[in-house]
């Protein structure tokens, strides 16, 4: 049997972290992200995708491409997570888990960071963790696709 693959979406401005407003989101680069996760994925025998767009759709489309292809998907859709439908819409067809990741925690930002239109549609999320959130999400991710570590 074949290692499950988990695929990480990043959205709209993530490449600039580590430039990018670092006493909210840190100096890691969005590279620095992937290779911590990628490193928890490898540890817990997962294999990660990573994909990157500045754009909903891009997102949706990756969606759709994991649709029976991925076992579970991590989301950091960035400001598309308080307002992205199509993005929601997509999630609601993949079977799979999916964990909706961020870096800071957007309820104790401003009132429109919130809702999350992807939490409805995600498993849980992991928030305001930072770094170490690449790999909560990605341990959450692991204990979902085994059934008998699901809950407790
Ligand atoms: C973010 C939080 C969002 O509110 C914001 O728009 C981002 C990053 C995070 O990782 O903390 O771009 O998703």
């Amino acid at each position: 049997m074949s290692a499950p693959l988990v695929l990480l979406l990043s959205g709209p401005n993530l490449l600039l972290l580590g430039e990018r407003q670092p006493e909210i989101y840190g100096t890691a680069t969005l590279a620095d992200h992937v290779a911590r996760a990628a490193a928890a994925a490898e540890r817990l025998g997962l294999v990660l995708e990573h994909l990157q767009s500045e754009r909903e759709g891009d997102l949706v489309d990756a969606v759709h491409g994991a649709r029976g292809r991925c076992d579970g998907l991590v989301v950091n859709a960035g400001a598309i997570s308080h307002y992205g439908w199509s993005l929601h819409d997509a999630l609601a067809t993949f079977s799979g888990p999916v964990v909706e990741l961020h870096l800071s925690n957007p309820d104790a930002r401003e009132p429109w960071r919130h809702r999350s239109v992807l939490a409805p549609v995600s498993d849980g999320t992991v928030a305001g963790f930072g770094a170490v959130g690449y790999e909560l999400a990605i341990e959450a991710v692991s204990r979902l696709l085994r059934p008998s570590a699901r809950r407790g």
